[in-house]
């Protein structure tokens, strides 16, 4: 626990910067929407990687929740979650870390999409004296890993060597990471129900052979945001919609206004014979991502808003080194007048990568400029 600097204008730069306001904001959206449409939301942890933004985004203090590392796992084993669902192919080396979690009264559930997985988590269910649950991964747009919804027999012998091996065929889960390459609703729409159709089928063959499948679990951000209907899923993951970024608002899923994190740097230095103004947040401080590259319109490395959040007309980080920042404005903009000293905050790209790149959030409320808390973040794996 980390004290909190009175105001932003107390903090040392870079330093990362949530907005409660708009991350309260951006939880009550999903969640009526899913609620609306009768499903509930399992929270994908990856993004903030901190026990209190956790606490406010799950349903209730033992989750459920997704994962992207054990690491986030054992963290939040340690607060006292209980429903942890590690969402990333299962590694057959990191299967006693799992079994420990269980053994300590963890529901954890691992995922896979190969025979050989199956095998191992079977394995390690027998070794340890415990059913390991397991999700088929699923895909839904062949962006990743996961077995085709119509390869039937694929999903069924890996479905029967987990339950005829010790373990636990527990369902099957999708994530349509395709979706954002989609900047229309329309298309939004149509991935989301491609990802729900692929998830159903899915299911529907494991049933159809006389295999369990309780869980039908499927979700993005914008596909979460976008689907109208949920029929047949049984619980939805989203990870990035808690504080937003820039490539959601070129995919059109939130508004630039809605993104709750922002990198706070002191400008350092001008070269006006070049359009330039320097600041001390380079990719270390707001990572290497360039997502908004293949969109519509470009970001740089991030939109420069003034200290109450407001964009300058134009205003982007164009390039970045490892601790500078190069602001530049767009053809036609004008550079504003920000002297030595002045301090600016950056809209991030990819939210998730440009909070790795800290190690503790500081909490603000609009154009408040106190910090009202830091919660601390982890990394690692
Ligand atoms: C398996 C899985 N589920 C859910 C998510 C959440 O996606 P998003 O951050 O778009 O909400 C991810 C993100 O990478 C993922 O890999």
């Amino acid at each position: 626990m980390t004290v909190a600097a009175p105001t932003i204008a107390d903090l040392e730069t870079p330093a990362l910067l949530l907005d409660e306001a708009r991350m309260e904001a951006n939880i009550a959206r999903l969640r009526s929407r899913l609620d609306g449409l009768g499903v509930p939301l399992r929270p994908h942890l990856k993004t903030a990687k901190s026990v209190d933004v956790a606490r406010l985004l799950m349903s209730g203090p033992a989750g459920p929740c997704a994962v992207s590392t054990l690491n986030e796992a054992e963290h939040f084993a340690a607060a006292g979650v209980r429903d942890i669902l590690y969402a990333v192919g299962i590694a057959p080396a990191k299967l006693e870390r799992v079994a420990a979690l269980r053994a300590a009264g963890v529901d954890l559930t691992v995922i896979l999409d190969s025979p050989e997985q199956a095998v191992a988590v079977a394995d390690a269910s027998r070794r340890h004296g415990q059913s390991i649950p397991a999700l088929i991964e699923v895909d839904s747009d062949g962006h990743r890993a996961g077995v085709v919804p119509q390869d039937r027999a694929a999903l069924v012998a890996i479905g029967r060597r987990l339950e005829e091996g010790g373990a636990k065929l527990r369902g099957v889960l999708t994530h349509a990471g395709g979706s954002y390459g989609c900047d229309t609703p329309s298309a939004l729409e149509a991935m989301a129900e491609q990802e729900r159709a692929a998830a159903v089928t899915a299911a529907g063959v494991l049933r159809e052979a006389g295999l369990p499948c309780p869980v039908v679990s499927v979700g993005s951000t914008p596909t979460a945001h976008f689907a109208r209907n949920f029929g047949g899923v049984t619980e939805v993951r989203a990870g990035v919609f808690v504080f937003f970024d820039l490539v959601m608002a070129g995919i059109g899923v939130c508004l630039p206004q809605d993104i709750a994190l922002s990198v706070l740097a002191t400008v350092i230095g001008h070269r006006l014979d070049k359009g330039w103004i320097l600041v001390d947040a380079g990719w270390m401080a707001l990572s290497r991502d360039r997502g908004t590259a293949r969109q519509r319109v470009d970001q740089g490395y991030g939109v420069v808003c003034d200290l109450a959040g407001r964009p300058y007309p134009d205003l982007i980080v164009a390039e970045a080194n490892q601790e500078h920042g190069v602001l530049s404005v767009r053809p036609g903009g004008t550079l504003p007048d920000l002297p030595i000293g002045a301090r600016v905050r950056i809209l991030p790209n990819h939210a998730c990568a440009t909070a790795a790149q800290h190690a503790r959030y500081n909490l603000v409320a609009g154009t408040d400029p106190a910090v009202r808390a830091v919660w601390d973040r982890f990394g690692g794996w």
